[in-house]
């Protein structure tokens, strides 16, 4: 499904009255403040916001970006594991690597990622914001560190 004018939500089903009607997605801005970008020093997939806030935050290779925490399945909240350096689902036992594109499913597709931007040196989400994987390099699904 190609959803016209929506390039952040086209996949996932979401804003289809907008699309069919050839406007694009309008939905408000939701931001959660991440916290400084000095607290993402590192490379790796950080986990403190993955139950309440749903999200990921993710470095690796000069860009971090922010995932969704729930598989692509039912919506169970993933788990990252060291020793694998994937992200597993507990409820079904889907596995994704560590930026979230799809390994093994019984999900098909890879976890969606939100809209970012840095303010003040912290690093701000937009959680009504979704990028699917084919969007993952577009400007506002990353930020270069
Ligand atoms: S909810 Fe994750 S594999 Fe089913």
């Amino acid at each position: 499904m190609v959803l016209a004018g929506c390039v952040t939500c086209s996949g996932m089903g979401l804003g289809t009255a907008h699309a069919l009607a050839g406007e694009p997605e309008a939905k408000p801005t939701r931001e959660f403040d991440a916290g400084l970008l000095t607290e993402f020093a590192s490379d790796g997939v950080y986990e403190q916001f993955a139950r309440r806030e749903r999200l990921l935050v993710i470095r690796k290779q000069g860009r971090i970006f922010v995932s969704s925490s729930t598989c692509t399945h039912r919506n169970c909240v993933v788990k990252f594991s060291n020793e694998n350096n994937e992200l597993r689902c507990p409820c079904h036992g889907s596995s994704f690597d560590d930026t979230g594109t799809i390994l093994e499913g019984p999900a098909t597709i890879s976890m969606p990622r939100y809209g970012v931007w840095v303010r003040n040196q912290r690093l701000i989400v937009n959680t009504n914001q979704l990028f699917t994987e084919r969007n993952w390099d577009k400007a506002g699904a990353f930020v270069e560190v």
